[in-house]
């Protein structure tokens, strides 16, 4: 025997010590949390379980709704996120916050079936298996009352997820499993992190094929509150199949931010074009006026979807909107020095040298606004 397994102690309720462990991530579910609370202990009686809510900073009492629980009940606790957004990352670092050997992810608002948590622990535990999936389509589960769009775009993404993965996954959109702690592990180091599907970027991330079975169950309607997710979860899709085909070549942020910035030319030229042409204004005033606005309008496409989860808000979408202009404004003259030199001293075509100093530019723009406008916050 080794020394750790002599010293472990065997996970009994007696010492406090959790089996599993179910990460519960919130966003304003107020509501939610006693009531689902309540349901794990009726439905988990004979497990050791412990319950961690990852909340990103919810504006209603939900984190009051947490310390009051976990003030008298030490199985439950709390894990305040602040400037952080996302469903993915909430349950990662809710997992890593834990040493259960099983975790279990499950949302707060009551759409998932709590009651198929003891089946699940039982089959993992007694199976070949690495995760167990609640799923809405093997034989007897169900959407539930979920809009005829959610019902379409979710067989959308799901016909693409099963293609991105290398498993025959029946609900790769799942937001509800259980998985045993080593092969979590395994994956950790190269999950994406992005949006909302943690199910799909542990399958992508798994160094070896996750063994899997898939229990039915039918999706519920929410309990209180209302979705949190709105038309840009299709995008961070895009996102996190993005980060798992050429991630490891470019990181998907910067393609956002390139996309945006193509977006922003044709703003630019669109303005100037009007300024110029249809208004008669002289063309500094309009390359001027074209320049403002479509570093505007690159920002706020930036913050709405490059970094989504990092969006400014309020006063600090006014301070982050004028770093971005200081950055911008130190990338543009990166990009006339470099280009300049390129063309008059290396003497290469001009659309050779434009392109370069474009490249150059938009690149410091990337790193430095990175750091400087959407840098991780300690506080908000
Ligand atoms: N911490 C944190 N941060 N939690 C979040 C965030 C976030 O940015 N966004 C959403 N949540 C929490 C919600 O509070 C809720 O507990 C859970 O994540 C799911 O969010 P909903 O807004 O209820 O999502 P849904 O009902 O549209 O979709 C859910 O069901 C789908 C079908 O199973 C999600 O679980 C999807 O992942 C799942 O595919
Ligand atoms: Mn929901």
């Amino acid at each position: 025997m080794t020394p750790e397994a002599a010293s472990a102690p065997t996970p009994t309720r007696e010492l406090g010590v959790a089996e599993l462990a179910v990460i519960i991530p919130t966003l304003n579910e107020y509501g939610n949390v006693a009531p689902l609370v309540e349901r794990l202990d009726r439905v988990l009686a004979d497990v050791a379980w412990e319950a961690i809510f990852v909340d990103d900073d919810s504006t209603d009492r939900t984190r009051e709704a947490i310390y009051a629980i976990a003030r008298r009940d030490p199985r439950v606790r709390s894990l305040h996120r602040i400037g952080r957004r996302g469903l993915a990352s909430a349950c990662i670092e809710g997992a890593l916050a834990s040493s259960a050997p099983y975790i279990a992810v499950i949302d707060a608002d009551m759409q998932h079936d709590e009651s198929l948590l003891p089946e699940m622990l039982r089959t993992l535990k007694s199976e070949p298996l690495d995760i167990v999936i609640g799923s809405r389509y093997v034989a007897g589960g169900g959407m539930g009352e979920l809009s005829a769009r959610r019902v379409r775009i979710s067989g959308l993404a799901t016909r693409l997820g099963r293609r991105i993965l290398r498993a025959e996954i029946a609900d790769p959109m799942s937001g509800f499993f259980m998985v045993r702690r080593d092969a979590f592990d395994r994956a950790v180091r190269n999950l994406s992190a992005i949006g909302f599907k943690i199910l799909m970027d542990l399958f992508a991330s798994s160094p070896e094929p996750l063994r899997f079975k898939e229990l039915a169950y039918e999706f519920r309607r929410r309990a209180y509150g209302d979705s949190k997710l709105d038309s840009l979860v299709v995008w961070e899709y895009v996102m996190l199949v993005g980060d798992k085909l050429v991630g490891h070549i470019v990181p998907v942020r910067f393609l956002s931010f390139a996309l945006v910035g193509g977006i922003g030319l044709v703003v630019h030229l669109g303005v100037l074009g009007t300024s110029l042409r249809l208004l008669g204004f002289p063309f500094e005033i309009s390359q001027a006026a074209a320049t403002l606005i479509a570093m505007v309008c690159n920002f706020t496409l930036n913050n709405v979807l490059t970094y989504r989860d990092l969006r400014l808000r309020g006063w600090g979408f006014l301070r982050g909107l004028v770093s971005f202009f200081l950055v911008c404004a130190a990338g543009a003259v990166a990009n006339v020095g470099v280009g300049t030199v390129l063309f008059d001293t290396l003497a290469l075509p001009w659309w050779a040298a434009g392109i370069a100093g474009a490249v150059v530019g938009a690149v410091w723009n990337y790193a430095v606004s990175g750091v400087f406008t959407w840098r991780k916050r300690a506080k908000a």
